[in-house]
């Protein structure tokens, strides 16, 4: 199985103080992504970034923009993130009260949308809409904080998800988020992704370079 392996970098894990930095470090490093993590203190414990975050990293690097939003209600700040950059926004089902009309305001906003499963959605959120989306994005941990530990049971959930997304023919990435490091990346994998989150391992390493090349290692000796 040739499939694409994209990693999204999490800044969630990065030094804010010099964010701009960091980010130009994990992308000369060889991220494909840059993953956004927005939370409100609502629909997640914990507060992080707005808009202004967003439209600052846009002027910093060419990298897509991965926005993540952990946040209730969704549309509004969907519309601002796409003017502040975002190239894909992802949102839950669960924080939005119209998860189709949020979908197409999305697109209609020029990005490419993704819905997001927190470990104990049910793929049933997918079955009238995966045909409109571009990114399903599983989560393996429970979102609200970085380096917490791996679910293994999501990988059932991203195998399951990549079976629907071949059925149905269309170009749809399949990302996984939480708890992605070296030594389970291949698993995952194996299991159906195409574009891993990676933060506290990333950024937690000494040497971004260094790390990637790991990742990457672990991605072509789990094919092998
Ligand atoms: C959790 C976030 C993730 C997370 C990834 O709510 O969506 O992006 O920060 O970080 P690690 O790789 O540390 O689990
Ligand atoms: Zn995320």
């Amino acid at each position: 199985m040739n499939r694409p392996a994209r990693i999204a970098a999490s800044i969630l894990s990065a030094d804010f103080a010099r964010l701009g930095d960091e980010v130009t470090q994990v992308v000369a490093a060889g991220a494909d992504l840059v993953h956004l993590d927005v939370m409100d203190n609502h629909y997640v414990p914990n507060l992080t970034i707005g808009p202004m975050v967003c439209e600052a990293i846009a002027r910093v690097t060419q990298a897509p923009l991965d926005v993540h939003l952990m946040v209730k209600p969704v549309d509004d700040l969907a519309l601002a993130f796409a003017r502040a950059g975002a190239s894909l926004i992802s949102f839950h089902p669960e924080a939005s009260q119209h998860v189709d009309r949020t979908i197409r305001l999305i697109r209609d906003a020029g990005c490419r949308p993704g819905l997001v499963l927190n470990p104990a959605t049910p793929l049933a959120c997918l079955d009238h809409v995966l045909p409109l989306l571009d990114l399903v994005l599983v989560m393996s941990v429970n979102p609200g904080f970085g380096g917490q530990a791996f679910i293994p049971y999501t990988l059932d959930k991203v195998a399951a998800v990549r079976a629907r997304i071949d059925k149905l023919g269309r170009e749809i990435w399949l990302e996984v988020d939480g708890g992605v490091k070296p030594s389970n990346i291949a698993a995952v994998a194996a299991a159906g992704a195409d574009t891993f989150v990676v933060g506290s391992a990333l950024f937690g390493a000494p040497d971004y370079p260094q790390r990637v090349a790991e990742l990457r290692g672990a991605l072509a000796a789990g094919k092998a």
